[in-house]
């Protein structure tokens, strides 16, 4: 078995290495997400897993410019080349259309001479930093397959960082650090891309390699993605299998490639010397020709297309999936809990597709399980992530059963997956399992039932004599009392107040003077020293005693 797994893995190699000569546009196998094979039961579909090609994201971008006024041009202003502070006829003003440098310019086609720019004012602040944030969003989480490159018009900056958000821009973490002096600039030690090694290769690095001044030719900065591929895929990258097995296993990895915003944070323009020259304050300023970012959506390989809609990327999800990135299963989809499709077995790797959920109408499953019974469900792969159905991001790993359960989990969910009702809550049909509102209370009379469970339709089960769903209601013969549902100590049918006696409330016979006990049925002399020997029934202001006080003790006898 294994000789034929190695086999089968050695000829695909050779497909993939042939088909990879085109990178970035090909990823080799995972551009379809189904085929048509033909088996005993007749044609069928087979699925794969699958994502969108790569492509310029650029396109899809939404920029944001902090300072916002920072762009140059309103005011009009006079600025000085960069390499002679006594060329100062150029001029920026955001009124003509000649001399304006929106920022849209960095997102045009370039390839004309002269190019169209960014620009910002000038550093007439100085020593104030002159600090710019260019933050670019999706609104999409985006997996990126090349290099970012950014173009600069005038020197590069003497410091920059580049940061990224997972997290449509919430939270941010540094790139990559550019200076011409990382020590100075960010205490830290100059590295390159090719310092680093398969095990080193999601350090953040400050790299002095594109900062060298104005004096070079070059005007490009960029964030080394292929550099970091070629570490698994090889230096032509001819072995994008082994890349793919890496990112399929290693989640760290595949999150360092993954962003949803990107930001350029432009911290010190170039000034090409040592020393700023203040009496020309005019030379120094930001200036960006172009921005390029190439990446594919991402579809936790659940999708072949990814399609832009009110100005917002989504993928096209397949396998029964929804979801801005495919990431959950679709209503009545959720047979198993949702995992991301998988590279592995290269080529044609796994789909995980999302299975029609089991229907609880005409069969209700059993007590408070809102989940069929998932060890009885065959994965088709050990899915080590953490899968708790939103309901918690903690699991741990337990050895022994080689199985990761999920660890307190909220709005009142169990399970290992999270993905049964707390006992007392039942599951809401209506409501997908990864909704906060997934799980009812049962809210069970707890003096009329049983316990606080409840069953898939949030009926409780009720003590004798009580009824209704949550068992706050008393049967015919019965009557609510502070302990629950109590039978009846008399009514107008069966339990006759006797005597003359009436009925009060189903609780108590109001007697006769004459008359005592729970429906009046004995004589009171009876029950005084002396017997009935008098004449007479005694009379008295006693004689209207109530029978209240006596009550619990004659339920207690009653219900027994
Ligand atoms: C740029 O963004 C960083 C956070 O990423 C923030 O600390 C800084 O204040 C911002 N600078 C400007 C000029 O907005
Ligand atoms: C991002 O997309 C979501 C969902 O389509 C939308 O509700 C939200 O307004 C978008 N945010 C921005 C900043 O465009
Ligand atoms: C859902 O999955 C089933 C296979 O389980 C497939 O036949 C069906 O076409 C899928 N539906 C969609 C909308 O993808
Ligand atoms: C789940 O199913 C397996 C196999 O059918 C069975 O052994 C196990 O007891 C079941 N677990 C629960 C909690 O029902
Ligand atoms: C059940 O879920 C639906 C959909 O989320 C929600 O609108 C409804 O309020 C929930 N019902 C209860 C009783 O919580």
């Amino acid at each position: 078995m294994y000789l034929s797994r190695f086999l089968s893995l050695h000829t695909l190699w050779v497909t993939v290495s042939s088909v990879m000569q085109h990178y970035p546009s090909v990823w080799g196998h995972y551009d379809v997400c189904k085929t048509q094979i033909y088996t005993e039961e007749g044609k069928v579909w087979d699925y794969m897993a699958c994502q969108p090609e790569a492509r310029d994201m650029i396109k899809y971008v939404k920029v944001t410019l902090d300072p916002p006024d920072i762009t140059c041009g309103d005011p009009p202003e006079t600025f000085c080349a960069m390499g002679n502070p006594y060329m100062c006829n150029n001029e920026c003003d955001a009124s003509t259309q000649e001399l304006a440098h929106p920022p849209e310019l960095m997102f045009d086609l370039e390839g004309r001479h002269p190019s169209t720019f960014w620009q910002s004012t000038t550093w007439k602040d100085y020593p104030k930093p002159l600090h710019v944030n260019i933050t670019l969003s999706w609104n999409k989480t985006i997996e990126l397959t090349d290099n970012i490159v950014i173009t600069f018009e005038s020197g590069r900056p003497d410091q920059m960082i580049l940061e990224k958000s997972l997290d449509y821009g919430r939270t941010w973490q540094p790139y990559q650090y550019y200076a011409t002096d990382c020590l100075d600039a960010f205490h830290m030690d100059p590295k390159s891309v090719r310092d680093l090694s398969q095990h080193t290769v999601l350090e953040i690095i400050c790299t002095e390699e594109y900062s060298t001044g104005y004096m070079t030719n070059s005007k490009i900065i960029h964030f080394e993605i292929k550099d970091r591929f070629a570490f698994f895929a090889g230096p032509r990258l001819h072995n994008m299998a082994s890349l793919y097995g890496q990112l399929d296993t290693t989640k760290k990895l595949r999150d360092f490639f993954t962003i949803t915003d990107l930001r350029i944070r432009l911290l010190r323009p170039a000034t090409g010397e040592i020393y700023v020259d203040e009496q020309h304050l005019a030379r120094y300023f930001y200036a960006i020709s172009d921005i390029r970012v190439f990446g594919r959506c991402k579809c936790n390989l659940h999708a072949t297309g990814c399609k832009e809609e009110n100005k917002r990327l989504l993928c096209e999800c397949e396998h029964n999936t929804t979801g801005p990135d495919c990431g959950k299963c679709k209503k009545n989809y959720q047979g198993r809990p949702w995992s991301p499709g998988s590279y592995l077995p290269i080529p044609k790797g796994t789909a995980n597709i999302c299975i029609p959920s089991i229907s609880s109408i005409g069969n209700p499953p059993k007590f408070d399980r809102i989940w069929p019974n998932i060890s009885s469900l065959e994965v088709s792969k050990p899915n080590q992530d953490c899968e708790c159905f939103g309901h918690s991001n903690r699991c741990s790993y337990i050895e022994l059963l080689n199985t990761v359960i999920c660890v307190s989990c909220k709005h009142n969910t169990r399970g290992q997956h999270c993905e049964l009702c707390r006992l007392g809550y039942f599951r809401n049909a209506s409501a997908e399992l990864d909704d906060e509102n997934v799980c009812i209370d049962c809210y069970c009379n707890p003096f009329g039932s049983v316990h606080d469970r409840c069953n898939d339709r949030g009926f409780c089960e009720c003590k004798e004599g009580t009824s209704g769903p949550k068992c706050d209601k008393c049967l015919p013969g019965y009557i609510w009392h502070s302990l629950g549902c109590q039978p009846n100590v008399c009514d107008n049918e069966l339990l006759h107040c006797q005597n003359g006696g009436t009925c009060i409330n189903n609780v108590r016979c109001q007697c006769p003077p004459a008359y005592t006990g729970i429906l009046c049925e004995k004589l009171r002399c009876e029950r005084e020293p002396g017997g009935c020997g008098r004449s007479s029934a005694p009379r008295g202001p006693g004689g209207l005693r109530p029978l209240l006080p006596l009550l619990p003790a004659l339920l207690a006898a009653r219900a027994r």
